[in-house]
């Protein structure tokens, strides 16, 4: 697909729909776009190629809109390859083009084309860094960690672009035309989640910018409402709480654990709860619970014993929670065991390495199955969960 952009920048990306998983572990039921640009001023600018996947048909988009001229230069603002993944084949295509990235992305390159040869054909550059197109300079930001090492934004100053490489992102195909925020949330906590700083430096520099459109490496370009998104970016980096609500997430061998929570979350509910999501780790997107632990301040879990620790799945989303640097956030737990419950203290093993979050003490504990005796001790755990009330939520 080729669009404009504005007069002298095109789109010249690729959607992915056939695509299982995304980085071999998100699902992408509206698949998943690796966007490119082409800027052509007196010298003509590639700004970043796409997945091997889709390289002939990033090839072919790119001859169309180049009309016959070569490019002078690709800027390679990220090296993951998914937007790295064609460097070596436009590189041998247009043997005079330069490489323009960062210094640390220069020393990488050679490790994932080994059998290129760079010699005399990149341009490392620094913050600050400039390359001027003639009628337009580029400047270079670096952005470490957002999302590699490697990592630079590009602000354009003649149309007020602002390349943000993986930053403003979502998962989703350009040819679904969908809400931004809810896959844009699913990418940033999983694909970004644990640089919330590095998030944060890039967005103060950002701040200095006057950008008009920003043109990230996934996801739709953004013209209208950018305090909208840097807003919500700023939320996430900080992790703030988007949204009053609870979180109650479960996993259950037999479906007993399940009632607990559903019957915890009817609770709430009718305590007045703004708003409880339940999610079943066992069959639901990981992904998806992972960012909803994010988006509401107060997480249950709720989960069975098993060999002597907690059902897999429940450990699976708490790893996942801690590698992503989960914080900030209040907890309850509620433990189901049947001879020697296990979940409960295995489940705060993996909660205490969260960073500034509010446990509530006393773990709810089910012995098989949910009783009428049990529902005292789940209304006190409700009446803890839904004792404070947000004051930092956006929504
Ligand atoms: Fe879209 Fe970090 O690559």
């Amino acid at each position: 697909m080729i669009t404009n952009v504005t007069d002298k920048i095109k789109y010249i990306g690729v959607d992915d729909l056939d695509i299982d998983l995304f980085e071999s572990q998100y699902v992408v039921p509206n698949g998943v776009s690796y966007n490119s640009y082409l800027i052509l001023d007196d010298k003509v600018a590639i700004m970043d190629t796409v997945d091997s996947r889709k390289s002939d048909e990033w090839l072919d988009n790119l001859d169309r809109a180049l009309e016959g001229r070569k490019p002078d230069y690709l800027v390679v603002q990220h090296l993951e390859p998914d937007h790295a993944g064609t460097i070596d084949r436009v590189m041998a295509r247009y043997p005079a083009m330069q490489v323009v990235a960062s210094e640390r992305a220069v020393r990488m390159l050679p490790q994932f084309f080994y059998d290129v040869d760079f010699e005399g054909r990149t341009i490392a550059v620094k913050e600050g860094g400039t390359l001027s197109l003639g009628g337009r300079t580029l400047h270079f930001v670096m952005a470490p960690m957002v999302h590699w090492p490697e990592v630079m934004v590009t602000y354009d100053d003649k149309d007020k672009v602002l390349f943000s490489a993986d930053g403003f992102g979502k998962f989703g195909a350009l040819s679904h035309d969908e809400e931004w925020a809810c896959e844009a949330r699913r990418y940033y906590f999983n694909i970004c989640g644990k640089y919330g700083g590095p998030v944060q430096t890039l967005l103060k520099k950002a701040a200095a910018l006057d950008i008009a459109i920003i043109c990230p490496l996934h996801g739709p370009i953004l013209t209208e409402n950018l305090d909208y998104y840097i807003g919500l970016y700023d939320t996430w980096s900080r992790y703030d709480i988007e949204s009053e609500g609870v979180f109650v997430a479960y996993a259950s061998i037999h479906g007993n654990t399940a009632e607990v929570a559903r019957r915890f979350a009817d609770i709430l509910r009718a305590k007045g709860a703004v708003k409880v999501t339940v999610a079943d780790l066992s069959r639901d997107d990981m992904a998806e619970a992972v960012e909803d632990a994010f988006r509401y301040g107060k997480l249950v879990v709720a989960a069975a014993s098993y060999d002597s620790d907690v059902f897999p799945p429940m450990h699976d989303f708490l790893y996942h929670l801690a590698i992503k640097g989960y914080c900030k956030r209040r907890i309850g737990i509620i433990e189901n065991g049947s001879w020697a419950p296990s979940a409960g203290r295995a489940m705060r093993n993996i909660i205490d390495r969260f960073k500034d979050v509010s446990v509530i003490e006393d773990v709810v504990t089910i012995v098989s199955r949910l009783k009428p005796s049990d529902i005292p001790a789940l209304e006190r755990l409700a009446d803890e969960m839904l004792a404070e009330k947000c004051d930092r939520c956006v929504e």
